[in-house]
């Protein structure tokens, strides 16, 4: 069965479009249409009306629409973030094309509305070139970002923060960037935001759908789809081959591109914080007190890790041993189930070269990890103590056998030539039913062997 839902947006989402290009959206059940904002006020009056069942929007927006009453809506609600999407992509203060900064003076600053959202980094830039928002530059609310891109490059505004898209767009045609986001501080741009009570009612959907995002934004930022990503930056973001191509870049950039993990950190959250204290009407907001009301509402958020090598991420309830993770959902089958209970060392697995058994590990103690099971021990060819396993016919029924490669491993990692002695003292953790550790014990010597012989 597919779930629809309806998912606001100032800009086209590239990242959702390569979800769906890929399948990651069809795979986790869910059909989303993109519904375009017009502005902050009216996106969030939608969410809270149940319009939309959820929004990529500026995390100032969430803040706004929750903590502060005298807010662009004129009423607050429970409204959450969900996930961190990025860290702005791009986000600067542009000037129109031939405006340069001391003719700014008495020209208009446009925003999408002067007390949410974008308008902070744009007060905050404009006060950093010596000029003060009203006082200098009337303010103008023009709206979303892409019709304040129209409205700078049609010279209805000299000035406004453009990004995702609008700022390559602005900028080849001749406008000016003036200073980014990330000179202010840590950022987030956009977050994944719902109306909390539907989120409380069911929350699956939500949790598919950010797991999906980060996801394809986890792969985005190892590298992958990088192709995908440029095409579809080109199609949803009008942008020609060259800009594409920076988009994606910016994309996988880590001061303004996308969040792998989706965690919202307390520095970017921080810096919202005190932009909207300083630069804003409402009483004055603090982090700690902001977190502690709820508004990060994370507990649909995937573990994400590396299993060798591959950003991977899972729904997985925290609590659930690694073990389950590897075999049932990323259909790693090396890694064996023995005891359960931590004592065979069947399930063995490195956790950043470390030897752990992945029975007795909960998946969310990995997240940000570097998971190595059997089938990545070689780096994409047989690692020699596969090979001399193999040539030695070290093992019987075979099922002990991931665990004790995994482990002999990591300890020719740290000891190369280790002695017989240090060999058996160190897969003593190890179980082996069959009885087959005398021929286990030399093809480890012998790949060490080998491995100095190189
Ligand atoms: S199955 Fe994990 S140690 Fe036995
Ligand atoms: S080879 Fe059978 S348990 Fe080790």
């Amino acid at each position: 069965m597919t779930t629809l839902l309806r998912l606001g947006t100032f800009s086209p989402s590239v990242l959702l479009e390569v979800a769906r290009v890929t399948g990651a959206l069809h795979a986790a059940g869910l059909a989303v249409e993109e519904v375009p904002a017009t502005s902050s006020p009216a996106q969030f009056a939608e969410l809270l009306a149940g319009d939309l069942d959820a929004a990529l929007t500026s995390p100032d927006n969430v803040l706004a629409y929750r903590f502060v009453a005298d807010n662009p809506l004129g009423r607050t609600g429970d409204v959450r973030v969900l996930a961190a999407v990025d860290r702005g992509l791009g986000l600067s203060l542009f000037a129109a094309p031939g405006r340069s900064v001391p003719g700014l003076r008495g020209s208009t600053l446009a925003v999408d509305v002067p007390g949410s959202g974008f308008a902070f980094v744009a007060v905050e830039l404009l006060a950093r070139q010596g000029l003060r928002a009203v006082g200098d530059c009337p303010v103008e609310a023009l709206g979303a970002t892409p019709r304040r891109a129209d409205a700078l490059l049609a010279g209805r505004c000299a000035v406004t923060v453009l990004n995702a898209g609008s700022d390559l767009r602005a900028e080849a045609a001749g406008a000016r960037r003036l200073a980014r986001a990330t000179a202010i501080g840590p950022y987030l741009g956009t977050v994944l935001a719902a109306h909390g009570p539907a989120v409380d009612a069911d929350g699956s959907a939500f949790a598919a759908l950010a797991g999906v995002l980060i996801g394809t934004a986890a792969r985005l930022v190892a590298g992958e789809l990088r192709d995908v990503a440029r095409a579809a930056a080109s199609r949803r973001l009008a942008l020609d081959a060259r800009s594409a191509a920076r988009y994606v870049a910016t994309l996988t950039d880590p001061a303004e591109g996308l969040v792998p993990d989706g965690r919202v950190d307390r520095a970017a959250l921080a810096t919202l914080v005190e932009l909207r204290n300083r630069h804003g009407a409402g009483p004055p907001l603090d982090v700690d007190t902001v977190l502690a009301d709820g508004v990060v509402d994370d507990r649909f958020l995937p573990v994400g890790f590396r299993a060798n090598g591959r950003p991977v991420t899972t729904p997985a309830e925290p609590g659930t041993p690694l073990l389950y993770v590897l075999r049932g959902d990323l259909g790693l089958l090396g890694t064996r189930f023995g005891c359960g209970s931590g004592d065979c060392g069947a399930c063995m697995v490195l956790v950043d070269g470390q030897p752990v058994p992945s029975c007795d590990t909960p998946v969310e103690s990995v997240a940000g990890r570097d998971v190595v099971t059997v089938e990545g021990l070689g780096g994409g060819r047989p690692h020699p103590l596969q090979d001399e396993f193999l040539a030695g016919q070290a093992a019987q029924c075979g099922y002990c056998v991931s665990g004790i490669l995994v482990n002999a491993a990591a300890l020719l990692a740290a000891v190369p030539r280790p002695t017989e002695t240090a060999v058996r003292a160190h897969l003593d953790r190890n179980l082996c039913r069959c009885g087959a550790h005398n021929r286990m014990v030399r093809a480890v010597l012998r790949a060490a062997e080998r491995t100095e012989a190189r």
